[in-house]
């Protein structure tokens, strides 16, 4: 059978770094409050020549370099964002153009902090129907351009960043000892809107927009949401949390990738951590994350990784692939 193989993966940060120190100067917060409800320590913020397509181009060139491909090799590129330059053409057209590719296709994906685990997904499904054969997969965030930075209770917990992966057509028996995706599990709520949205758009207000975010609300969901759909991963392949090497969860709020690893009985040595140093960069978090595994060689060929991500919608998924 047909089984859609990660090959390579890159990353991509601004240049600035803002630690908490910093934040205390521009707003009423400190760095121990910080870092005992979130686990963040600092994040990376974009100076104004820096994009989401910028720095998902640099993304993708270093998955492509890992994965010892060109442009030419690549035949559809899905950009994960919730921040594009540009309210349309799509910032993936624009990584596209960057990348010197005019053949194949590109288009935006939007979930919000899922956004990376939906485009994988979707990726999966165009390898499966034969639609594709390799797909560059991005996930590319510039969301300090949408925080409200007067506003303490979401200012100091995002960041800006970019992390991709190559996804290629390879073949399986249909075994969970196989290479690639195993299986993917994807849902969502429009119910639940109105707690971590922004408060602008093209059709409404006609201008970009804040984040807004009912922070313990959506924290009250959070635990509940991503080890539900994981448990719904663990059945689809009879695998479980013991068989798991890596788990990388969306990077939000150490406390909620704690309660999360510690309900599902992962032990907290197979967890990638990295909203330490990164933030919450959104639909960049998991690739960026990955990025950091495979680079400190955590992370090799046959470890079976365990993603998952929530977010603004809600929506939420998770992803079981085998390196
Ligand atoms: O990636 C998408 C998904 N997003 C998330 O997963 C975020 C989920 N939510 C969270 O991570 C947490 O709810 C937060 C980190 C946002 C907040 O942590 P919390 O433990 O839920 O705190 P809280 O909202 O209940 O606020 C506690 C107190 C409040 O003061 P009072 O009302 O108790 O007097 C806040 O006003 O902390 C105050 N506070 C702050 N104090 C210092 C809120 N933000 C700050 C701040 N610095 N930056």
């Amino acid at each position: 059978m047909i089984r859609s193989i990660i090959v390579g993966s890159g990353a991509a940060k601004p240049r600035n770094v803002v630690t908490n120190a910093e934040l205390e100067k521009r707003v009423e917060t400190s760095d121990e409050w910080i870092r005992q409800r979130t686990g963040i320590e600092q994040r990376w913020i974009a100076e104004d020549d820096e994009t989401t397509a910028s720095l998902g181009e640099n993304a993708a060139r270093a998955a492509l370099k890992d994965a010892d491909l060109t442009p030419d090799d690549i035949d559809l590129i899905i950009l994960a964002t919730s921040t594009p330059n540009n309210t349309f053409p799509a910032s993936a057209v624009e990584i596209q153009n960057r990348l010197g590719m005019t053949h194949g296709a590109a288009f935006d994906m939007q979930a919000v902090c899922s956004g990376f685990v939906y485009a994988l997904t979707t990726a999966d499904a165009f390898i499966q129907a034969g639609q594709a054969k390799r797909v560059l997969v991005i996930g590319s965030e510039t969301f300090s351009r949408i925080l409200d930075w007067e506003d303490r209770t979401t200012c100091v917990l995002f960041g800006d960043g970019a992390g991709a992966v190559v996804v290629e057509r390879g073949d399986g028996v249909g075994m969970s000892n196989d290479r690639g995706i195993l299986t993917s599990h994807l849902r969502s709520d429009g119910s639940h809107k109105d707690k971590l949205f922004v408060d602008g758009g093209p059709s409404t207000t006609g201008t970009v927009g804040h984040l807004r975010m009912q922070g313990r609300d959506v924290f009250k969901h959070a635990v509940a949401m991503i080890t539900d759909v994981i448990e719904d991963a663990f059945s689809a392949t009879g695998l479980n949390a013991d068989d798991i090497d890596w788990f990388i969860p969306h990077q939000a709020n150490k406390r909620i990738i704690d309660a999360s690893a510690k309900k599902l009985n992962i032990a907290p040595e197979k967890v990638v951590m990295t909203v330490a140093e990164h933030g919450n960069t959104s639909a960049a978090s998991i690739p960026q994350a990955i990025d950091v595994a495979v680079r400190d060689g955590r992370l090799k060929k046959g470890d079976l990784v365990l993603l998952e991500a929530m977010g603004g919608g809600f929506t939420w998924g998770a992803v079981l692939v085998r390196w």
